[in-house]
């Protein structure tokens, strides 16, 4: 039985994960190659998982004529250049989100992903293979909630991973709140209502640490996006929260709603004692959407397999890269935009 053949770039926070799900729970996949430029962590995965290849730089990796696909976890700021890379070497490529950060280059990799129609390409918007969020467009399809016309979204990094985070900030190229939290919001409000954003006005600030203000990126941000066919979404994004990791959204329709997530629990268990009654919040994204991970490589996998392609297109990216950098700049310029790609191109 073929197993494809997969090489991972980035061992980082989600990387890690990516590489374990790809080398032990689906099983005609092979992780055959690794690669970071930490040499620490190449050594120390290879090690542990057996992995016959590890390499610090990308390109030696994409020598290795055994690859069928690469799965890249690298900083945003590399996604662009390395899906190109790897498409233009006949590879079948899996990226992490956000597309691009810009949205020249995002358009760039639109016409690289064309150019090679028999290749499988798939962006990480692991939501869509989260089982409350498919099933909740399952529930929009067959009208459930009549025609939707109103998103809100709540994106909140728990508080406690501030500090990882500037770091990570600060080392990488995040691309900003919006383009590296609300992209996943802004990819559900366009697979949910159907429609493209057409203005926007985002607006943040730095609340607990004014570091984000030293880095000029938001703590915690919202914005405002009236939809083409004037439905509307209300976006709130954070690295604050007191509580942990709270995903939330909600869909509004002419006959219903439908919420996701609204109480973040980590599982069933409801503590009563002196403090009063609580439940507990999961921490964090590897531990909310672990499912959610492992269906999407689980999907990306059998694409190759059955050749065919994935339901999250490049055009998801390009389309969420341009309302996410929409926000950004509408943030930065404190003013109301027009989300017009032609306008921002070669920013
Ligand atoms: P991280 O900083 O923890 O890890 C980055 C990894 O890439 C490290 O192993 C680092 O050594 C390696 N690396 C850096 N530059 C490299 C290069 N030029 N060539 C090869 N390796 C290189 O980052 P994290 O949090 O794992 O994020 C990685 C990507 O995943 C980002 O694009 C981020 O937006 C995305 N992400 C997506 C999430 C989701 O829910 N879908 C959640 C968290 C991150």
């Amino acid at each position: 039985m073929k197993k494809i053949k997969v090489g991972i770039v980035g061992l980082g926070r989600l990387g890690r994960k990516h590489a374990e799900n790809l080398a032990f729970r689906i099983p005609r996949c092979e992780l055959t190659a690794v690669c970071s430029v930490i040499e620490e962590e190449v050594q120390e995965v290879m090690e542990a998982w057996n992995i016959p290849y590890g390499y610090t730089k990308y390109e030696e990796m994409l020598e290795n004529k055994e690859l069928d696909a690469i799965f890249i976890a690298s900083p945003s700021n590399f996604h662009c250049e390395q899906i190109k890379q790897a498409l233009s070497l006949g590879l079948h490529v899996f990226s992490e989100k956000p597309l691009g950060l810009y949205i020249k280059e995002a358009y760039d990799v639109h016409q690289a992903v064309k150019a090679h129609p028999n290749q499988v390409f798939m962006l990480g918007f692991m939501r869509r293979y989260d089982r409350s969020y498919m099933a909740a467009k399952e529930k929009i399809e067959a009208g459930v909630i009549g025609e939707p016309f109103l998103i809100r979204c709540y994106g909140l990094d728990p508080a406690n991973k501030m500090d990882s985070f500037l770091k990570f900030a600060r080392a990488n190229y995040s691309g900003g709140l919006f383009l590296d939290m609300s992209i996943h919001d802004f990819d559900l409000a366009r697979w949910y209502l159907g429609t493209e954003a057409k203005e926007v006005w985002a607006i943040g600030g730095s609340y607990a640490r004014p570091e984000f203000d030293e880095i000029e990126d938001a703590e915690t941000g919202a914005a405002m996006v009236r939809f083409e066919n004037n439905s509307i979404g209300i976006f709130v994004a954070g690295r604050n929260c007191a509580h942990g990791y709270h995903i939330e959204t909600e869909i509004i329709g002419t006959k219903g709603t439908l919420r996701i997530g609204t109480v973040p629990e980590r599982n069933q268990v409801v503590i009563m004692k002196d403090e009063g009654v609580i439940q507990e919040c999961v921490d964090g994204f590897l531990e909310r959407f672990e499912q959610a991970y492992l269906s999407e490589a689980e999907e990306f996998i059998n694409c190759i397999l059955q050749n065919r392609k994935p339901g999250v297109t490049v055009e998801d990216g390009v389309q969420s890269t341009i309302l996410g950098y929409s926000c950004k700049k509408s943030f930065e310029m404190r003013q109301l935009i027009e989300v017009k790609a032609e306008n921002m191109i070669y920013e």
